[in-house]
């Protein structure tokens, strides 16, 4: 079990044992609590599970919405919450048309030509290869690369 798994089973069992949620320790802790507890439970913040950059947007959004946090703030607040409450890269040369679909927020056309890339080509070792699929956004690949594995 990793870190990040065993976090979430710590978080689910303090939900299920007690109504108020224990997060758990690092560098954010405390922002979290006072920042995110404002407009809704802190249960919305640990229900959820994204990929860094998804965190990011989030935690923007919320921002736009009126949690004060400085942006120095904000990247301790992601980081944290990516660490404990992250979804694992997508690896693009094992992952199956739908999963890629999903994660990369692609067509189904999109995501069968990166099937048929790493089929023909191998798979791929880095990025700029990724981005080198006929009819993907390059533009769209770099937004998500935090979020993609190899
Ligand atoms: C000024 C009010 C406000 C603050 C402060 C706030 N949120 Fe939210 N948040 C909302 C609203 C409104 C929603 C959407 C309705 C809901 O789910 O309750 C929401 C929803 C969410 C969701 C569900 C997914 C989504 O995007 O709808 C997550 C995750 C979340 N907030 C995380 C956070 C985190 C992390 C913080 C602290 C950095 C935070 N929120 C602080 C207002 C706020």
């Amino acid at each position: 079990m990793d870190m990040r798994r065993a976090a979430l089973v710590f978080v689910s069992v303090q939900l299920l044992c007690a109504q108020d949620i224990v997060l758990p320790d690092g560098k954010a802790k405390s922002l979290v609590q006072n920042s995110c507890t404002e407009c809704h439970g802190l249960d919305v913040v640990v229900e959820a599970t994204m990929p860094v950059n998804q965190w990011r947007d989030t935690v923007k959004q919320m921002v736009k919405r009126g949690a004060a946090l400085t942006p120095e703030q904000i990247d301790t607040v992601v980081d944290y919450l990516s660490v404990y409450f992250g979804a694992d890269k997508i690896n693009v040369n094992t992952a199956g048309p739908t999963e890629l679909q999903n994660a990369l927020q692609i067509t189904a056309d999109q995501a069968a030509a990166i099937v048929a890339h790493r089929k023909a080509n191998g798979n791929f070792k880095d990025l700029d290869g990724l981005k080198k699929v006929a009819g993907l956004d390059a533009k769209k690949v770099e937004a998500k690369k935090d979020s993609i594995g190899f």
